[in-house]
């Protein structure tokens, strides 16, 4: 197979260093869109008055039909290719000959790559922001069905005050909402189109950049050369937003296979969602949920290794970048992969109402309320904290519950204790006691859940 070069050397090169140099097996996945910038780059030489109407239209038939048989899977790419543009190149010449000659006028592979990688990254994030939209709407559907249903909050994994489930669950939603936004921050600032600048100082070749921009969907265009072909923040940027996202995904999943263990019980799963054990034949594992948490270490870790890569490199293009494709590639599909199974069960999850009922009888998640009861009644905060405390560690010694300590002996803690105080043990009663405007108070959070309604439509 040809080469983009070869002029100047004497000697073929060694077979084991072409391989060793060779990144088609990641970048093939970029051929429609350097196809896609192809035809407009030769669009632009004929503005240019480089190329004829002729070979223009000969050179965007050709272009077509490749991208047509990629489409079909009608492409055999073999192993010994250089990259994805030497295949792209390769072809054109086998159909057109000399007129194929042309088309790398005014570019060189430094910029072409990053033209394709930023038109590859900017349909990609926006099917991953659709698909983080689309769990959203997921996890709404489940908040608003079970607007009023009340499980245990924890904190240091210990029983704390009672919450809403749907107000739990918007905690989530909010996560994902600036996830969004960080990855479309991301996107944005990516959507810059870096052609004409060839190698890294530009071109003689009188490319109209507005027109090639346009052409492509690009929003802004580089105002320097060597900035375009060496910067790949915008891979470190859509990495960490990886990153963030998939710190959450493993927080969630956590959540999830907590509540889903027999200690908390909180949630079933759907069987469609848990494997089996080859031994124990009882198991029902939710194994996709702990792939999730394990794959958030292959997005830090690739975060990490594009932070390496760029660490001290100077400029301009040098070939370590080429690596940068196989931090990136391979995180975005796990994003995408880990969205699809996440809608898929959320469809399936169900709350186990009886067994939360029962967790939620520890009075524990109470007592706060009583402190703040006695607030009510005039005593300072602090003061309220210790004599509660009091009571319960009596309640623990003398293995009894709060609520079956009658009111004398309550008010030998203070005095302030009335008979109210003993219909606090409720959960209902908890969380409608809550007041200020981030609250689990089911008013405030039923509000929260018509607002993300109508938001994610
Ligand atoms: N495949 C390379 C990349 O992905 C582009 C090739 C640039 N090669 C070169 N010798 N300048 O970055």
């Amino acid at each position: 197979m040809g080469k983009m070069w070869g002029g100047v050397f004497n000697k073929n090169v060694e077979d084991s260093v072409l391989q060793y140099t060779s990144s088609i097996n990641i970048d093939k996945l970029l051929a429609k869109f350097d196809i896609e910038y192809s035809i407009v780059h030769a669009m632009a030489l004929e503005k240019a008055g480089l190329v004829s109407k002729q070979e223009l239209n000969d050179i965007v038939r050709i272009l077509k039909e490749l991208s047509k048989n990629f489409e079909e899977n009608n492409i055999k790419i073999s192993e010994d290719i250089e990259d994805i543009h030497t295949f792209i190149e390769n072809y054109l010449i086998e159909k057109l000959k000399n007129t194929a000659y042309k088309l790398h006028a005014g570019r060189s592979r430094n910029d072409q790559i990053m033209v394709s990688v930023r038109l590859y990254c900017k349909q990609d994030l926006e099917l991953i922001i659709d698909k983080i939209n689309k769990m959203i709407k997921a996890i709404l559907k489940i908040a608003d069905a079970n607007k009023n249903i009340i499980i245990p909050a924890y904190t240091h994994l210990q029983h704390a005050q009672p919450v809403l489930f749907s107000h739990y669950l918007i905690a989530y939603i909010n996560m994902f909402k600036r996830d969004i936004e960080r990855l479309s921050e991301a996107v944005n600032r990516l959507d810059v189109l870096p052609a004409g600048s060839a190698a890294c100082t530009g071109t003689s070749v009188n490319l109209d950049l507005d027109f090639i921009a346009k052409k492509l969907g690009f929003s802004k265009i580089s105002d320097n050369s060597l900035d375009a072909v060496s910067d790949r923040d915008f891979i470190a940027e859509i990495l960490s937003g990886l990153s963030i996202l998939f710190m959450h995904f493993s927080r969630l999943a956590e959540d999830l296979i907590l509540w889903y263990s027999q200690e908390f019980n909180i949630i079933s799963i759907d069987e469609s969602f848990c494997t089996g054990s080859s031994i124990m034949p009882h198991k029902k594992n939710p194994d996709a949920l702990e792939l999730i948490r394990g794959n958030s270490s292959k997005i830090y870790g690739n975060l990490f290794s594009i932070l390496t890569l760029l660490k001290g490199l100077p400029l301009s293009y040098n070939r370590d970048l080429q690596l940068d494709k196989e931090f990136l590639f391979p995180s975005i599909n796990t994003a995408v992969g880990t969205l699809d199974i996440l809608i898929f069960l959320f469809d399936k999850v169900k709350i186990n109402t009886e067994s939360v009922d029962k967790l939620l009888k520890d009075e524990k998640l109470y007592i706060t309320d009583v402190a703040e009861f006695l607030v009510y009644k005039g005593m300072p905060f602090r003061e309220a904290h210790e004599v509660i405390g009091k009571v319960y560690k009596h309640c623990v010694e003398n293995k009894m519950k709060f609520s079956d300590m009658s009111l004398s002996e309550l008010k030998k803690f203070s005095g302030l204790f009335d008979d109210k105080v003993f219909s606090l043990f409720n959960p209902n009663k908890s969380v409608n006691s809550k007041v200020t405007l981030n609250s689990t108070n089911p008013d405030i959070v039923s509000r929260k859940i018509s607002e993300l309604l109508k938001e994610f439509k």
